[in-house]
């Protein structure tokens, strides 16, 4: 008996920008699962290469090397129409629900374009009847469908950028930073609306967030990238309540609990985080680690199981045999 391939497998997979010469090594080496049902979180400050890797999972960029797999199936090696047909099951909902909707394209013919390149709902009764009832989906009125976008408030127009991604019916969904352009005030609103259809249609994602409380409260595990490398996989509650990476701990650190009787123990991260042109041999998080060595600069740590269904990419346990504070 042989289990059924994980829902989306990512294998080695690289990103490098630009010039061959000097390349922006924006995702190097990266590879991670997400089973079907699940939702994984991206962690990762600025730059260290979330969103290239979002939108390599739904082939909006190429892949210098590696692979990303759907149930089993090399998203590479698809032809065009097959890649169109896949393309229904691998949607995104961006950062910025301004930018991402065409301001001169009212709602209705935003939702009903994708449901027209799918064949979905054809028909123009059908086609009306389907975006009524996306727009009730994500909490707004059949009304709504005749207005443009500028017409609606941010939370609205996330939304919409929901309807969107659901109105083909996809299995797997890339969230980009889906709250971070929203109101504090709206953010809870939308994070309830995602909890609420991912439930409904059993919907698998991908979240990516720099926000930690966020993602802590909707994913079930974590992989923390740095510059284009993942420093940590782990189970949600447990990689919170236990670090093993000194960057994981770092980060945690630098958003610490409102709990006062928690004491934070960690060192907060120090300086800024290196160029992906030129990042630091060896480990790449080396220069801003306070348990770094001499071999650190050697040898480039891979990612190992280090204790069930965590990972960590660290030498400090090949060498000292040592678990950190
Ligand atoms: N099209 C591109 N051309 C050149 N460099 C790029 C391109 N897209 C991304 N990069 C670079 O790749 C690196 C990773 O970028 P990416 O947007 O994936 O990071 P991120 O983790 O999503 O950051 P943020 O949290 O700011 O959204 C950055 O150094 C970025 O400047
Ligand atoms: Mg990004």
């Amino acid at each position: 008996m042989s289990a059924s391939p994980p829902l989306i497998e990512v294998r080695q997979l690289r990103k490098f920008f630009g010039p061959a010469t000097h390349p922006v090594r924006a995702v190097d080496d990266v590879s991670f699962t997400i089973e079907q049902g699940e939702t994984l979180g991206l962690v990762g400050e600025s730059g260290s290469g979330k969103s290239t890797i979002g939108r390599a999972l739904l082939r909006l960029v190429e892949p210098s090397a590696g692979q990303v797999l759907y149930r089993g199936e090399d998203l590479g090696a698809a032809s065009g129409s097959r890649m169109r047909a896949l393309r229904r099951q691998l949607q995104m909902i961006f950062q910025d629900p301004y930018a991402s909707l065409n301001p001169k394209m009212r709602v209705r013919d935003i939702l009903g374009e994708a449901l027209q390149v799918h064949g979905l709902a054809p028909g123009r009764a059908a086609r009306q009847q389907r975006i009524a009832e996306l727009l009730q989906l994500v909490g707004l009125q059949p009304e709504h469908a005749e207005r443009y976008p500028h017409e609606f408030s941010g939370g609205q127009r996330q939304r919409i950028g929901v309807a969107r991604a659901l109105s083909v019916e996809p299995e797997f969904i890339v969230a980009d930073e889906p709250l971070s352009a929203l109101d504090v005030s709206i953010q809870a609103q939308v994070i309830n609306l995602l909890l609420d259809l991912r439930e409904r249609f059993a919907l698998t994602m991908l979240f990516i967030s720099h926000d930690l409380d966020v993602v802590e409260y909707l994913c079930d595990r974590v992989v923390v990238l740095y510059l284009g490398r993942v420093m940590e996989v782990g189970p949600t509650a447990e990689l919170f309540a236990r670090p093993l990476h000194p960057y994981t701990q770092a980060l945690l650190a630098a958003s610490p609990k409102p709990d006062p009787t928690v004491p934070i123990t960690h060192v907060p991260l120090q300086g800024d985080i290196p160029s992906p042109v030129n990042p630091p041999s060896g480990c790449v998080f080396r220069t801003r680690c306070p348990s770094a060595v001499d071999a650190c600069a050697q040898q480039r740590p891979e990612p190992r199981v280090v204790a069930s269904g965590r990972l960590k990419a660290c030498l400090r346990d090949d060498i000292a045999g040592m678990t950190l504070p």
